[in-house]
């Protein structure tokens, strides 16, 4: 790897630069104005998918200027190097090939001179035979009873992917199967695990320890107290056999060392590498939860719709790449009109969780202050990204959206149909009714936020506090309908659109340092809290909150 001229220290940078002065003082009313057709001019349709990035606060200028920064950047390189295998992880030294395991099985990739794909699709035989296996009432607890509930015990990337996209397609359950309900459960203190312990029946409870380390505190605790609670009920305390590890547990993990430490049968043992990071990782192995709520066809049609997405972003030049234009917003939005803040809104129910999935995405990979070669940057980086669905948002934090003090880019997301697979006709009928309410709001807010007062015609006086201004930049995503290939592909378009951004600001997008220094503190915490020596070696804020913990608790 070459080191690069800091990217605002070349002239594409400095060119935007010069055009911001002038584009901020721009409102987006007059650039409708000035521009017929700019719908149009600014759509792109790849993948199932349509991106309207016509309420921008860009003209065409500023998208020529944008695209000679992404060349600048190399970005077509870079976008060979991810997809071909190069080590682009270079804090870590490898591959992020999360695109490896949507390749078809008759494609070839080599990392250091060997075939990855065949792995790939033996580990997606291996999930296809377990799920087989449930869906046939044939996976079956310690006392003979068929399986019915599966909890995922998994956090941050191995949490957030299976949970959202099992959510978001959940219309695809597959009929005439032997019914296995699929939960989630995340947080260290035990909370969301409690609620299912106390509901499921331990005789038809399958765990998924899903962890690409497998060294997590908050999954493995959680997996402790699962195990106790098995034993207990299965095993009286002590699981001699080993009868419930078999029938009750499956590991998924890029250790399969650790996984057998730990207790879990190896033909119990989903793998992944390395390679995959673990925000990455759903495609794979940690995709278990998915596979088992749609069933492995519908798996394999999320896989096709992504693997769509990532031959667009291979082939498709730089002003119609979808990854790219959408990361090429962002960069202009928080690198030259100041706007650090970026809202995630979807108008579809199933999508209650993309924005959550989309928070570590972008701000684990993004979120990042030193380049490759280890200087500190002097730009922005990622913004704060957090989002809502966007009807239930209206009613929460669109104020801001509208009459606050702070800039906020928006992504507006919907499915253009919806429904249709609704049975009984008059329900239908209502629920599209319902789509039809919902997309209305969805266009009508990105349209006050973009055009403020003079979206409303017979504009009279008004006081100041039913005044707006507009001008806030937005994207809308329209899904031709929201399905298992709709889905992958869209989910691809974001994670594309942080690798260009990483490649622009010269991060790397696939480690995540940042989080380590509060894990070791943390267990040092806990040495403290438990053994009640050492404190004085602490500040006296946390000095204050451990001795009220102290007082009033009995660790
Ligand atoms: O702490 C952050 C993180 O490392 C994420 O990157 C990752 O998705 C999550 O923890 C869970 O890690 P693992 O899958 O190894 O348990």
């Amino acid at each position: 790897m070459t080191t690069r001229e800091p990217i605002d220290q070349q002239q594409a940078w400095q060119a935007l630069s010069q055009h911001a002065e002038a584009m901020r003082k721009v409102h987006l009313k007059d650039l409708f104005q000035e521009q017929d057709g700019r719908h149009e001019r600014y759509a792109r349709r790849a993948a199932g998918m349509m991106l309207d990035l016509s309420k921008q606060r860009w003209r065409d200028e500023t998208l020529e200027m944008l695209l000679e920064l992404a060349r600048a950047a190399d970005v077509p390189a870079a976008i060979d190097r991810l997809l071909s295998g190069a080590r682009v992880n270079l804090s870590e030294d490898r591959p992020a090939l999360h695109t490896a395991l949507r390749l078809p099985a008759d494609a070839k990739l080599e990392v250091d001179g060997e075939d990855v794909v065949p792995g790939v699709h033996r580990t997606l035989d291996h999930m296809a035979t377990m799920v087989a296996k449930f869906h046939a009432g044939q996976w079956r607890g310690a006392t003979g009873r068929a399986i019915t509930d599966v909890v995922n015990l998994g956090v941050g990337g191995s949490d957030l992917g299976p949970l959202m996209v099992t959510h978001a397609l959940a219309d695809y359950r597959p009929r005439d199967v032997h019914p296995v309900e699929v939960h989630f459960a995340s947080t260290m203190d035990g909370s969301q695990l409690a609620d299912y312990l106390a509901r499921l029946n331990p005789e038809t409870t399958l765990f998924v320890i899903s962890s690409k380390s497998f060294t997590t505190i908050d999954t493995l605790s959680n997996a402790l107290t699962a195990r106790d609670w098995l034993f207990s009920h299965l095993a009286d305390g002590d699981d001699v056999d080993g009868l419930v590890m078999r029938q009750h547990f499956i590991g998924v993990s890029a250790s399969r060392e650790k996984m057998s430490e730990w207790g879990i049968s190896e033909c119990n043992q989903l793998e992944f590498w390395e390679w995959v990071g673990g925000r990455y990782s759903l495609w794979g192995a940690i995709g278990l939860p998915i596979a088992l709520a749609v069933g492995m066809d519908n798996f394999r049609a999320l896989l096709d719709g992504a693997h769509a997405m990532d031959r667009h972003f291979a082939t498709a030049e730089l002003a119609d790449n979808l990854p790219v234009l959408l990361a090429l917003a962002g960069i202009w939005n928080v690198n030259f009109l100041d706007i650090r803040a970026h809202s995630i809104l979807p108008y579809d129910g199933r999508l209650e969780y993309f924005a959550s999935y989309l928070e570590q995405l972008e701000m684990e990979s993004n979120g990042k202050s030193v380049t490759n070669e280890g200087d500190s940057v002097t730009y922005s980086t990622c913004p704060v990204l957090w989002g809502q669905l966007g009807p239930n948002a209206q009613h929460a934090f669109y104020q801001l959206l509208h009459q606050g003090t702070q800039p906020v880019e928006c992504d507006f997301i919907a499915p253009i149909r919806r429904y249709d697979r609704v049975e009984d006709e008059a329900t239908r009928k209502h629920l599209k009714g319902q789509h039809r309410l919902t997309l209305a709001n969805c266009f009508a807010q990105s349209r006050v936020l973009m055009l403020g007062d003079d979206a409303i015609e017979d504009d009279g006086p008004r006081p100041s506090h039913k005044r707006y201004r507009g001008n806030q930049p937005s994207t809308t995503l329209l899904l031709d309908r929201l399905t298992p290939e709709t889905l992958g592909a869209l989910v691809a378009l974001y994670e594309h659109k942080v690798f260009v951004q990483a490649t622009i600001w010269d991060i790397n997008p696939f480690d995540q340092w940042g989080v380590e220094l509060g894990k070791k503190i943390a267990t040092q915490t806990e040495q403290i809290l438990t053994s009640h020596e050492g404190i004085e070696s602490l500040d006296d804020s946390s000095r204050g909150l451990i001795e009220a913990v102290w007082r009033e608790s009995d660790y």
